[in-house]
């Protein structure tokens, strides 16, 4: 359903080169799937989903690469269309989302704007789906009466989840829509998520710092390192099998990679300043295994039975031919 190939963001800077945030991204995600987007702090996460759904402004970026879903390259779209399909064929809840609201509006109005934007439903259809959609995220209906601080920090963020559904789009990307809550309220929240995911069927890319979390609730994991996907496998397969040392050095700082409240801290060094050329591997100067080779090549992506890794470690050997 999304394909993107060879996707590069650069902010730009009048006193550098610029902040090359990714680095030739390339993955896809089928219908119907749960997609966990997992790295340390600035590794480009969020700047993945805002150029995925077309958010970001490019007269302060550069934007290279293919971002295709359903077969219709976002890029090239007019940005009159990328808006009519944003909330139709993929919606987008922020980091931070429970800010989303406007604090002067009650909650149904703010469904009601996206809804008479893009369809014509009466009033009494349109409260009906609102009542439906906050039923769906475990919010009493009568929510929809309500103004935005009037509402919990995790009611907010039910209601964003429920607002970014209203189309029935095909993908949401939420990026941290919890880091904001404490971890009961968010872990119920991201279970009633991936609930909805599998009863709804429609695809999700959730943007995390928390492993364990994602682990728990995604199908697919993609490892983010440095404006690159490192790694990119089935959960079940990452957690019993990771082979990028980088996603190792992850799960093995932590006794139980499902325990309550995973962080990724704790791999000696920082990561590469992104404002740089970066040449060989970027995780070489952190990485237990490295090699000659990771200091001056570029590693290429290799596919694996199910999923890609990018490292040397795995690169198919050159045969010479004499
Ligand atoms: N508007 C901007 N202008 C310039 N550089 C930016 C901008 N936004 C982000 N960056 C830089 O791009 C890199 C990636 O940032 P991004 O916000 O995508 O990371 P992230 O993985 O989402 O981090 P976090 O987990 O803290 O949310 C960082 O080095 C950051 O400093
Ligand atoms: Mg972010």
């Amino acid at each position: 359903m999304l394909q993107v190939k060879d996707l590069w963001v650069t902010y730009k800077s009048r006193r550098s080169a610029g902040v090359a945030a990714v680095r030739g991204v390339q993955f896809d995600i089928p219908d119907n799937t749960f997609v966990g987007l997992v790295g340390e702090s600035g590794c480009g996460k969020s700047t993945l989903g805002f150029a995925i759904a077309g958010l970001l402004d490019p007269k302060r970026n550069n934007v290279q690469g293919e971002v295709m879903l359903d077969g219709q390259d976002l890029r090239k779209l007019p940005s009159e269309q990328m808006r009519a399909l944003r909330w139709s064929k993929l919606s987008v809840v922020l980091q931070g989302g429970m800010n989303a609201f406007n604090p002067v509006l009650k909650i149904k109005h703010q469904f009601m704007d996206v809804m008479r934007e893009h369809s014509n439903m009466s009033k009494a259809e349109m409260t009906e789906r609102i009542a439906e959609l906050l039923s769906a995220v475990d919010l009493d209906p009568s929510v929809m009466e309500s103004y935005p601080h009037e509402l919990s920090g995790g009611m907010k963020q039910r209601a964003a989840i429920a607002l970014s559904l209203v189309l029935k789009p095909r993908l949401v990307i939420l990026d941290e829509p919890t880091t904001a809550l404490d971890a009961v309220v968010q872990r119920s929240i991201v279970t009633m998520l991936s609930d909805l995911q599998r009863e709804l069927g429609f695809s999700v890319l959730f943007v995390s710092h928390d492993l364990g979390l994602v682990l728990e609730v995604a199908q697919r994991v993609m490892v983010m390192y440095a404006g690159q996907i490192v790694e990119d496998k089935p959960a079940s397969m990452l957690m019993e099998q990771a082979e990028h040392p980088y996603t190792q050095a992850l799960l093995g700082c932590y006794a139980n990679p499902r325990a309550e409240h995973v962080s990724l801290s704790g791999i000696p060094g920082s990561p590469p300043d992104l404002r740089a050329v970066l040449r060989g591997c970027p995780f070489a100067p952190r990485c237990a295994k490295k090699m000659d080779i990771c200091a001056v090549e570029t590693p290429r992506l290799v596919k694996r039975e199910e999923g890609s890794v990018l490292c040397h470690l795995y690169a198919p050997k050159e045969v010479t031919v004499r």
